[in-house]
């Protein structure tokens, strides 16, 4: 009998809380001030947000069946006002330039973390959780919206052979880059020929100690002929560089890697061996080669040799130790101009 009365009463309680419904007006904004207009996000990115992010973080939010029961629904707009008042996607155009640039960092660092989107919310949502390939795409815009964007839109990453000459623009060296990026730079895997190499290293802004997350890194190289050998299939600007070539993004501490082989010098010729490396600094219009990267134990790394490493990039002599392994390492950081 206690228990019918009891459990009549929760059902009258129940009852009763539905007659306080949330409201699911949705707050105005101007289509100026949407992410899309504001930061022209590729398809891609925009469409993984919207499905991850923009129930609590826009103006846009699609309320569940179950926020009409209370006290879930309470429970939910709580989030999504809590949510929308940390960032709200349909209001970014209120933020200037530099604190949006810290609020996409910002989204990049708690979707790396994994503390976005809010785990209750996936449990309920299974098609806003976010794979390893999803997060890097989505991590690559966010840290470097400008510059994906303008790679996504323009025709060197669709049509390769626009960049087709050995002096193109050197944007054409992130043509046919992978959409999806780590820090890790793989250009020689174990079937090519030579002595493996991994290159581990730091890139810092201007004042040498300031990580520097999302900066693309391009890299080539000769073989272990001192060759830039392709396969035959090469298109655009690698007809020149060759097949020996990779990319990376660095990640939230400026970190990147490389692997690869040891390069030969070039056949005839009293230069050292050595890898072109171009990065590409977010935000900025066009990337730029850094000083290459030679080795102290090569005997055509000279005074002379390291008195002219002028470009920027602070200089690219390292040394190489080799391993019980058989594999050479080395450090080299970069300080970005
Ligand atoms: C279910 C709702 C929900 C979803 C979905 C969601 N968030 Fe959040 N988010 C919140 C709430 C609530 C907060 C504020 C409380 C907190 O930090 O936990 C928040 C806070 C944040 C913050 C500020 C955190 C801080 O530490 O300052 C960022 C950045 C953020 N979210 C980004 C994202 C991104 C990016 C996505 C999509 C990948 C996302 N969120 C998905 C609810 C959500």
């Amino acid at each position: 009998m206690k228990t019918k009365i009891i459990f009549l009463g929760l059902a009258g309680i129940a009852a009763l809380l539905q007659f306080f419904p949330i409201d699911k007006t949705l707050p105005h904004s101007s289509p100026e001030q949407e992410l899309q207009a504001v930061q022209h996000p590729p398809d891609a990115v925009f469409s993984l947000l919207k499905h991850a992010c923009y129930d609590c973080h826009s103006n846009n939010t699609r309320y569940p069946w179950y926020a009409n029961i209370q006290p879930l629904g309470w429970w939910i707009q709580d989030h999504i006002e809590h949510g929308r008042s940390e960032l709200n996607f349909s209001e970014i155009g209120k933020w200037n330039e530099a604190e949006r640039r810290d609020l996409l960092e910002h989204c990049a660092r708690v979707i790396e973390k994994g503390m976005m989107p809010l785990n209750s919310y996936v449990r309920m949502h299974p098609e806003a959780k976010l794979d390893r390939r999803q997060k890097d795409m989505l991590m690559g815009w966010l840290l470097h919206p400008e510059t994906m964007s303008k790679l996504v839109k323009q025709p060197i990453n669709a049509a390769p052979d626009s960049c087709d000459g050995d002096n193109e623009n050197i944007r054409c060296c992130f043509a046919g880059m992978p959409d999806s990026l780590t820090s890790a730079m793989v250009i020689a895997g174990a079937n090519e020929p030579g002595e493996r190499l991994v290159i581990k290293g730091q890139v810092f802004r201007r004042d040498g100690k300031t990580p520097y997350p999302g900066v693309l890194i391009y890299a080539y190289h000769t073989d272990m002929h001192g060759i830039y050998s392709k396969n035959g299939t090469e298109t655009g600007i690698r007809k020149w560089h060759g097949r020996l070539h990779g990319w990376c993004r660095t990640d939230a501490e400026g970190r990147y890697s490389i692997q690869s082989i040891r390069p030969a010098p070039y056949p005839r010729s009293d230069g050292p061996a050595h890898i072109h490396e171009v990065v590409w600094e977010p935000g900025k219009d066009e990337p730029y080669y850094i000083n290459e990267t030679v080795f102290e134990d090569d005997v055509h790394v000279t005074e002379r040799y390291r008195k002219n490493e002028r470009g920027p990039g602070g200089s690219g002599t390292i040394d190489l130790k080799r391993g019980a392994d058989g594999i050479w390492t080395g450090r080299r950081d970069i300080t970005l101009k």
